[in-house]
C-alpha cells in the first residue's frame, strides 16, 4: 500500500517506488515530517523532528499543543495560528475570528474522484491511491480537507484542497493555496520558467534569500511572462545529479508559487491561486476546492524531474485521445499569408505540400467575419464568402480529396468592438462594469463567468466543427485581463471573476472536447502564454511560441522542456530571414530545432526553392521515421543554452533500442575546444552505430568518454541516430 497510517506515532506515510512524503499529528495540529528519497524503518515524531522553544514565538492554544507553530515546519499554515510565515489559507469570517484547524479524521481510498469543474490528473485504482486529512474549525464548521494522491509506479504526489462551509454563515476564501510545504534548511536555489511573448520559457535560477521569492501571473492567463512552476534544488544539484523538489499547477490562471526563508532559515515552498484580486464567498453547505499541484522530487537532479513529468503528462495529465497517439505533420498558413488568402491559394499550398509529406493543413486567423487584420470580426465565427466562397465544408472537401487532414484557427474567448455580436451584447464583454475598458491588440475579452456566453459560444463552434470534416482545431487566446469584473457577477462577488472566468473556460472546454472525441485541439495564446497543465488536459499540444527563430527556438524549447513533454510542443520551420527576428539560420538547423518537438511548416511552400523543398522532403521523412522516439521516448538534455554556446539534445526509445541526439552550434570561437557530449540513459555494455557518420561504440563509452564535436560555425546543427545493434 502506498499510503500507511501509523496510529501509534500518528504518522501519515506517502510512499511512492523511489520517495516519500511524511505528515505527523503533533497535539492536533499537522506537521511536514519529511520528503525526499524513499525510506523505511519504525520512527517516531520526535525521533525526526527537532523542536527548540524561540524567543519571541508565541503558542497559539495551549491547551492543544504546548509548542510555537512558528518553530514547527507546518503540514498545510493557517493565518492567525501563532504561524507568521507565508500562510496557505486565510478565511475572513467577518466577525474578526481566525481559522482554528485541528485534525479530526482520514480516509484513503484507493484510486482518485475527479476535481469538479476543474482539470486534474487521473488514473485507475491499480494506479493511484488518495489521502484525505480532514481538518475542522469546530467553532464555525469550517472543514478542510487536504487531498493527495499517491502514483506510485510514477514518483507523482498530487495535491489539492477542499473547504466545505459546513456552519451557518457566509464565509469568505481570502486565500487557499493547493500546497505548501516546509523544510528545515535553506539552500537551495529556486529554479522558475520566465519570459516574454516569443521569448518564452527561459530558464532561471536564483539563490533563496531571506524573505519571500516568489513568481505569480495577475494577468488572467498562466501567462507568457512566469510559468506556473517552481523547483528548490539543493545547493550543487545540476541536471544528473542532486535533490529537486518542484511543483507543476494544473491551472491556467492567476497563480502564485515562490519559497520564503524564516528567521531560522527554514524554507516554507507553495504554489497556488493567486490571493491577489481574489476572494470567493463560501455560503453555508457549498464547497470550494482548489485546482491541483503535481509535487515531483528527484535525486537525480533536474533531468529526471523533467522525466518524471514528460510521463506523468502523457499517462495522466492529457486525456485526449491522441495524448498516445503520433501526432500528424501540419502546415499553418500564418506565416505563409497572414490575413491574405483565399480558397485556390489554400489548396495549391496544400497540394505543394502534400507533395514533400505534410499530412494536415491548418486554416489560421482571417477566414470569419469581415477578419482581414486584427481590428475586427472577433465573435462572428462564420465564413467570409469573399475568400472562402464554398465555405469552410467546401474547401475541407477539397483538402480531403488530396487526401489531407483539415485543422482550423479559432479565438472564440474575445470579441472585437467591430462585431455583429457586440452590437447585440455589449453586456456580454468583461470589464462592462468599468467606465472605460481596455483594449490589447484591439480586442475584449468575452465574460465566461457568465454561463451564457459559455452556451453560445459551445453552441457556434458547435456549428462549426460539425459543419465540416475538420480534424484539428487550433485555440487561440490574445490578451491579458485589466477590468476583471463581470456584469453577471453580484457585486460582493467580483473578485471571484478571474477563477469564475477559468471555470467558465474549462467548462467549456470540457463540453467541446466530449462532444467531439475525434478533433486534436492545440492551445495557443499569442503563442505559449498559457503553457501549463490546465490546458493541456484538454490539448495534448501547444503552440509553444509566436516567435519561429531557429535559434530563439532553441531557448524556448529547453526551457519548456524542463517540465512539458516534446510532444506537447508545437516547432515548425519558417522561412529567414524570421519574420519576429529577421536572422538567417540554415534550412538545416530551422529543421533540426522543429524535429525537438511537434515538427510542422510556417511557410509558403510554393515560394521555396527546389533545394529549400529537397531539405523538407527529407526532414518530414525523418520525422515520420523517427516521430514515435521524439514523442513517446525518454529526453535528455545533454547541453544548455543557458549555460554554454551550444545545446544538445538526447531522445531514447523506452527500448533504449534508438537514440536520437541533436547538437546546436550557437556562436562558435577561433580555434575552438572540443566539446564532449556525454551521452545518458544508455546500456553500458550495449553497442550503438550510427550509420551516416560511421560510429560505433559502446554504451559506457558513448556515456563516460562522449562524443567529440568540434562547434565552428554560428547556427550550424547536427542530428546523430545510434542503433543497438
Ligand atoms: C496569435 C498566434 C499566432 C497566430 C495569430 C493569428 O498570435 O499565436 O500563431 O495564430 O495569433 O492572429
Amino acid at each position: 500500500m502506498s499510503i500507511i497510517y501509523d496510529d501509534k506515532e500518528k504518522i501519515f506515510l506517502i510512499n511512492t517506488i523511489e520517495t516519500t512524503y511524511a505528515i505527523g499529528i503533533m497535539g492536533q495540529y499537522l506537521v511536514h515530517l519529511y520528503w525526499g528519497k524513499r525510506i523505511s524503518g519504525k520512527f517516531s515524531i520526535n525521533d525526526i523532528m527537532p523542536y527548540v522553544s524561540r524567543p519571541y514565538a508565541s503558542i497559539f492554544r495551549k491547551d492543544v499543543n504546548p509548542y510555537s507553530n512558528e518553530c514547527l515546519p507546518m503540514e498545510y499554515p493557517a493565518f492567525g495560528s501563532c504561524d507568521p510565515r507565508y500562510p496557505a489559507i486565510e478565511i475572513d469570517y467577518g466577525d474578526g475570528n481566525f481559522l482554528n484547524l485541528e485534525y479530526t479524521g482520514y480516509i484513503i481510498y484507493r484510486g482518485k474522484h475527479k476535481i469538479d469543474s476543474l482539470p486534474s490528473s487521473f488514473g485507475t485504482e491499480n494506479e493511484v491511491t488518495t489521502l484525505e486529512i480532514e481538518l475542522t474549525d469546530k467553532t464555525k464548521n469550517t472543514q478542510v480537507v487536504l487531498m493527495y494522491s499517491v502514483f506510485e509506479e510514477m514518483n507523482v504526489i498530487t495535491r489539492s484542497v477542499k473547504i466545505n462551509n459546513l456552519g451557518t454563515e457566509d464565509i469568505i476564501v481570502d486565500k487557499v493555496l493547493s500546497a505548501s510545504v516546509d523544510f528545515f534548511e535553506n539552500d537551495f536555489q529556486m529554479i522558475s520558467l520566465s519570459g516574454a511573448w516569443a521569448r518564452e520559457r527561459h530558464i532561471e535560477k536564483i539563490d533563496l534569500h531571506h524573505g519571500n521569492t516568489m513568481i505569480e501571473s495577475r494577468r488572467g492567463a498562466s501567462s507568457h511572462q512566469l510559468n506556473p512552476f517552481i523547483a528548490l534544488a539543493r545547493k550543487g544539484a545540476t541536471e544528473t545529479y542532486g535533490d529537486v523538489f518542484s511543483m507543476n499547477f494544473v491551472y491556467s490562471g492567476n497563480f502564485v508559487a515562490g519559497a520564503e526563508v524564516d528567521h531560522y532559515q527554514m524554507t516554507r515552498m507553495y504554489m497556488g491561486i493567486n490571493p491577489f484580486n481574489f476572494s470567493w464567498k463560501l455560503s453555508p453547505g457549498k464547497v470550494f476546492q482548489s485546482p491541483e499541484v503535481i509535487m515531483v522530487y528527484s535525486d537525480e537532479g533536474l533531468g529526471k524531474m523533467s522525466r518524471v513529468y514528460h510521463d506523468f503528462f502523457r499517462e495522466h495529465i492529457c486525456k485526449s485521445k491522441y495524448s498516445k497517439k503520433v501526432r500528424p505533420i501540419l502546415i499553418n498558413n500564418w506565416e505563409a499569408t497572414y490575413y491574405d488568402f483565399n480558397e485556390e491559394k489554400l489548396i495549391k499550398l496544400a497540394k505543394k505540400a502534400k507533395e514533400i509529406g505534410v499530412e494536415m493543413i491548418v486554416l489560421d486567423d482571417g477566414w470569419f467575419g469581415e477578419r482581414n487584420d486584427p481590428s475586427s470580426s472577433l465573435g462572428d465565427w462564420y465564413v467570409n464568402k469573399s475568400k472562402l466562397p464554398n465555405g469552410i465544408d467546401g474547401l475541407a472537401k477539397k483538402i480531403d480529396e488530396i487526401d489531407m487532414k483539415f485543422g482550423i484557427w479559432v479565438e472564440p474567448e474575445m470579441i472585437s468592438e467591430k462585431s455583429v455580436l457586440f452590437g447585440k451584447h455589449p453586456d456580454w464583454v468583461m470589464g462592462s462594469c468599468s467606465e472605460y475598458i481596455s483594449e490589447g491588440r484591439n480586442q475584449y475579452i468575452l465574460d465566461l463567468s457568465n454561463p451564457e456566453v459559455c452556451e453560445y459560444i459551445i453552441d457556434v463552434l458547435s456549428d462549426l466543427f460539425s459543419s465540416a470534416k475538420i480534424s484539428y482545431v487550433k485555440w487561440d487566446m490574445n490578451r491579458s485581463m485589466n477590468e476583471v469584473n463581470s456584469r453577471y457577477i453580484d457585486n460582493d462577488r467580483q473578485k471571484e471573476v478571474a477563477h469564475r472566468y477559468i471555470l467558465g473556460l474549462y467548462y467549456i472546454l470540457d463540453t467541446l472536447t466530449e462532444r467531439f472525441p475525434n478533433i486534436l485541439f492545440e492551445g495557443c495564446a499569442g503563442g505559449g502564454g498559457r503553457f501549463d497543465a490546465g490546458m493541456l488536459y484538454y490539448m495534448p499540444q501547444i503552440w509553444t511560441s509566436d516567435c519561429t527563430d531557429a535559434i530563439e527556438r532553441l531557448y524556448i524549447q529547453y526551457g519548456t522542456s524542463l517540465v512539458y513533454p516534446a510532444l506537447s510542443m508545437g516547432a515548425h520551420v519558417s522561412v529567414v530571414p524570421n519574420h519576429q527576428l529577421g536572422r538567417t539560420t540554415s534550412i538545416e538547423t530551422r529543421i533540426n530545432v522543429a524535429l525537438l518537438g511537434q515538427f510542422g511548416l510556417e511557410l509558403d511552400v510554393e515560394k521555396c526553392s527546389d533545394e529549400e523543398l529537397s531539405h523538407l522532403r527529407k526532414g518530414i521523412a525523418k520525422y515520420k521515421e523517427l516521430r514515435e522516439i521524439i514523442q513517446f521516448g525518454d529526453m535528455y538534455r545533454l547541453c544548455s543554452p543557458f549555460d554554454s554556446n551550444s545545446a544538445s539534445w538526447e531522445f531514447i526509445s523506452k527500448d533504449k533500442k534508438d537514440i536520437l541526439v541533436f547538437n546546436f552550434c550557437i556562436f562558435t570561437n577561433a580555434n575552438p575546444k572540443f566539446s564532449f557530449l556525454h551521452l545518458q540513459g544508455l546500456e553500458e555494455d550495449a553497442i550503438y552505430y550510427d550509420e551516416e557518420h560511421n560510429i560505433k561504440l559502446s554504451g559506457s563509452v558513448l556515456m563516460r568518454n562522449g562524443i567529440s564535436l568540434l562547434n565552428t560555425e554560428d547556427y550550424k546543427s547536427e542530428m546523430l541516430h545510434f542503433k543497438m545493434i
